[in-house]
């Protein structure tokens, strides 16, 4: 095996590892949004939902055990998933100089990729920010949070049009690393072909819209008086 072929091969399993780590955050993303939904069903359905997350199975998993089993898992394939990335970039650009294929990329090729790059920056500061936002309850906007049930948490927020800005932005970030991504790990599982890249780009734009809007409806309901 030549050095050209191994670094081809090595990318190949880099990618894999990428698309495969990204679709279990496609699938966390959509079940977080779609929890997010019952917003709509009132507080008792909200909060029961968030209750039933801290301890899902009684009598037989401790309360938190299965969320902090689900907190490692997501927190070890963002690692795997970020690494992966890293490790691409840098290749990327060693590369570029040398290698004439890398020096005539084309420019929505270029275009995509520093797309994804900025995309998951922003997006790695989002998670960092929701985190404290919601989960430690550092950065409590619009009352206090400890006196508060999840749903009020999500109502005194989203009342404040910078909050949904604040997450509008991100989730509009989040959307596009999405489509992208879903069609780049398509690719990189070997589904991708010429005539199915019609269809392809079909689920990659849905699945982004079903993200970003099932994600944003909650705090548009909650800004624009649907939910109180
Ligand atoms: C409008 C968009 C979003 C809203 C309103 C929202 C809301 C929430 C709320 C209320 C919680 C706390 C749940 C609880 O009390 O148990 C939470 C937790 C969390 N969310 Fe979101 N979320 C949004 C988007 C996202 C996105 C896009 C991601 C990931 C890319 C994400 C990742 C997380 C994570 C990792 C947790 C922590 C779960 C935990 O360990 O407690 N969220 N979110």
């Amino acid at each position: 095996m030549t050095r050209k072929t191994r670094a081809r091969n090595t990318s190949v399993a880099t990618k894999i590892t990428m698309a495969v780590s990204g679709l279990f955050f496609v699938i966390f993303v959509v079940f977080h949004a779609y929890g997010n939904l019952k917003m709509f069903m009132g507080p008792e359905a909200f909060d029961g939902y968030a209750e039933w997350l801290r301890d899902p199975i009684p009598h037989l998993i401790p309360p938190m055990w299965f969320l902090w089993a689900f907190r490692a898992l997501l927190a070890l394939s963002l690692l795997i998933h970020v690494e992966a990335a890293l490790r691409l970039w840098i290749r990327a650009r060693k590369a570029r100089g040398t290698d004439q294929y890398v020096n005539h990329q084309t420019l929505a090729t270029t275009y995509a990729s520093r797309t994804m790059r900025w995309g998951g920056v922003i997006i790695l500061v989002f998670i960092v920010f929701h985190i404290l936002h919601f989960t430690t309850l550092t950065f409590q906007i619009g009352g206090d949070y400890h006196m508060l049930t999840p749903y009020e948490r999500m109502v005194a927020s989203f009342s404040n049009w910078y909050m949904v800005l604040a997450y509008m932005i991100p989730l509009a970030a989040l959307a596009m690393h999405v489509r992208h991504g879903v069609w780049s790990a398509i690719a990189s599982l070997g589904w991708s072909k010429k005539r199915r890249e019609g269809w392809i780009n079909a689920i990659a734009i849905t699945v982004a819209a079903v993200v970003f809007f099932a994600f944003m409806l909650p705090p548009f309901g909650i800004f624009f008086g649907f939910i109180s």
